[in-house]
């Protein structure tokens, strides 16, 4: 029997769901249920009836389900699948800035530790960080792990002022902007859309900056016919299949988050009949986790 067959058997046995960032395998997207950014992931695992959620991601992303739905089984196919941004931050390092900035909201990008969460304010996604952040209502921001992306906000909303994290993503940072005009030489017909995880000289040369569901949109929209494309090489699939007469390019060869790249149909299918790894939270931090996030999907609808 064909792998994708027993998937699809050992997923209806279980009654299960399976979630899909756009950085994993394609063959994986090709089988999930949903695929989609940070957000939209956050969205369908905590809103989904099923019991039982495949997460084809990385950590933080199993255990932010795990936080809003403790009563359903979250399947992480390699639970060594970790983004090494979510450590690059510490509780404290919070405490320290909390002490000398006593009015700054502490705001953390969804990309963090369970433990990190827990000692935030609100979470934020690419996709509303910028919504989010200009409605709190503090004027003084305190934004961790991503540097880049703090940066990208504080742009976006001049009129508050921010204390920066230190963090980056090592794919989204790799991209420089020589590589960028290198890419525009090679490509004079073609538009550059970004992940607001770049560095700041990279964004500054970007036709649009967005999540990678608003890359994804951006590009299908757009009239344009060639795209270089600023973020991991898995949401070239996606881009190819919405838009097969258009041509798509990264900036670089090795766009390529080595973690999102540990799922493979095989592990999904061994977590489907192994109902393991499944992902367990310490429960001294899940209630004050879970705070932040809730306060993120309900900012985020309100400024939809
Ligand atoms: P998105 O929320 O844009 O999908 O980003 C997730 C991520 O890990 C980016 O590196
Ligand atoms: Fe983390 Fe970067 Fe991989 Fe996204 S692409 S999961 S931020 S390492």
């Amino acid at each position: 029997m064909e792998i994708t067959e027993q998937i699809g058997r050992l997923k209806q046995q279980r009654g299960a769901l399976i979630l899909a960032h756009y950085y994993v395998p394609e063959e994986i997207q090709q089988i999930a249920d949903f695929v989609g950014d940070s957000y939209f992931l956050s969205k369908k695992a905590m809103e989904a009836p099923q019991k039982t959620i495949v997460f084809c991601g990385v950590q933080f992303m199993g255990e932010s389900a795990k936080l809003m739905s403790p009563d359903k089984t979250i399947l992480l196919p390699d639970a060594a699948a970790d983004c090494p941004m979510a450590h690059m931050a510490t509780p404290q390092e919070v405490a320290r800035v909390r002490a000398e900035h006593p009015d700054a909201a502490v705001v953390c990008y969804i990309n963090s530790t369970a433990e990190l969460k827990s000692c935030c304010d609100v979470c934020v996604t690419s996709s509303n960080a910028v919504k989010i952040v200009r409605a709190l209502p503090q004027n003084e921001i305190f934004f961790i792990p991503d540097s880049n992306l703090a940066h990208y906000i504080a742009q976006q909303v001049p009129e508050k002022t921010f204390v920066f994290g230190t963090g980056y993503c090592h794919v989204h940072h790799s991209i420089t902007e020589q590589m960028v005009r290198q890419a525009r030489r090679e490509h004079p017909q073609a538009l550059f859309v970004a992940h607001p995880e770049c560095r700041g000289d990279v964004l500054a040369l970007a036709d649009a900056v967005g999540s990678t569901s608003e890359i994804i949109d951006f590009a299908t929209q757009n009239p344009a016919q060639e795209f270089i494309v600023g973020t991991e090489m898995g949401v070239l699939y996606e881009l190819q299949k919405r838009n097969p007469d258009k041509r798509f390019y990264p900036v670089h060869a090795h766009q390529v988050c080595p973690n999102m790249k540990r799922n493979s149909l095989e592990k999904v299918r061994d977590a489907l009949e192994n109902m393991q790894p499944a992902v367990e939270l310490p429960g001294q931090w899940s209630r004050r986790a879970l705070a932040p996030l809730e306060q993120m999907h309900t900012l985020a609808e309100a400024a939809r």
